[in-house]
């Protein structure tokens, strides 16, 4: 995916299918692939501490990615998990690292678009759970994808987020020129008329597509200089704000000026008093009865 492609409403023919032209930031160049499972590593264990899926339970997971979520579902539920998604792309290396693992079995990548998604006769409200993890922020109507994973789920069934509210991040004692970077790679998002700070929506959205919200939490992303992975939290920031520099530029923030702060940023990552806090947005509802 490359840059440019926010024409919001638009749509376009993609391997027979109707797809969204709704612009994704991140890409799925082979670094946004790479930041993608080291974000997957990082946080994997604490969204399946915090979804509890059980045993036997059929989930579809929206904007699957690379897949790795999925499976990782998958591996609790004993249960084939669809993963709905538009990128050929990340498809394509969603099903080379699941044959790499030994576990093809585990997921089936569908090409789709979460906001018209095909679902068979015999899945359309029968799912257990649907699940979406950072893929609201990316489209312009995020209520109309939870609207469609309301109706994946059978009545008591669960539709379970999460997603970025940007605006959460703190950086302490901060780096120079890092708090105006910020605040344009949001502005990022505004431009393609997405929401940078969806992360506070999710219960509401929830509400507002007629299921009951049930619970609401953060799931930590950060830590200190002195952690052994502190290098990949400050890299994980660093890397979405390069790929994203382009739109930045447009924003009127000089290239110089971004490459500047992104190099005080790793140089800020080695003093031994820095510390990153981030919270990601979660929050569950359920299809009542
Ligand atoms: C940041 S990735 C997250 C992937 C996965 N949920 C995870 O947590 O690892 C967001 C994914 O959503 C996909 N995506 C964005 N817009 C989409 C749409 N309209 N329909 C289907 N997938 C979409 C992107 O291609 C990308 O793979």
């Amino acid at each position: 995916m490359t840059h440019g492609q926010g024409v919001r409403g638009c749509w376009d023919i993609l391997g027979g299918q109707r797809m969204s032209t709704s612009h994704y930031t991140h890409g799925s160049s082979e670094d946004e692939q790479q930041r993608l499972t080291a974000l997957n590593t990082r946080l994997n264990r604490r969204c399946l501490d915090a979804a509890q899926f059980a045993a036997g339970e059929r989930v579809v997971d929206f904007g699957a990615g690379l897949g790795q979520f999925s499976r990782a579902i998958a591996r609790v539920t004993g249960v084939r998990v669809l993963g709905l998604e538009r990128s050929a792309e990340q498809i394509a290396e969603a099903t080379r690292q699941a044959a790499a693992d030994g576990e093809a079995t585990l997921v089936e990548m569908r090409q789709a678009d979460v906001v018209d998604p095909p679902f068979q006769p015999d899945e359309l409200g029968q799912f257990d759970a649907a699940h979406a993890r950072f893929l609201l922020e990316h489209l312009p109507d995020p209520l109309l994808v939870v609207r469609n994973m309301a109706r994946a789920v059978k009545p008591g069934g669960r539709v379970i987020l999460s997603d970025d509210d940007y605006d959460t991040l703190r950086l302490w004692p901060e780096p120079h020129g890092f708090a105006p970077l910020w605040h344009a790679y949001q502005r990022t998002y505004d431009r393609h008329g997405n929401d940078p700070i969806v992360g506070r929506r999710l219960v509401q959205l929830l509400h507002q597509a007629g299921l009951r919200p049930r619970r609401n939490a953060l799931i930590f992303f950060g830590g200190c200089a002195g952690e052994p992975e502190f290098g990949d939290v400050v890299g994980n920031i660093a890397s979405i704000i390069d790929e994203a520099i382009d739109d930045i530029v447009a924003t009127g923030t000089p290239r110089s000026s971004v490459s500047a702060t992104l190099d005080a940023l790793m140089t800020w990552s080695r003093q031994p008093d820095s510390a990153v806090w981030f919270g990601m947005s979660w929050a569950e509802g359920v299809r009542p009865n």
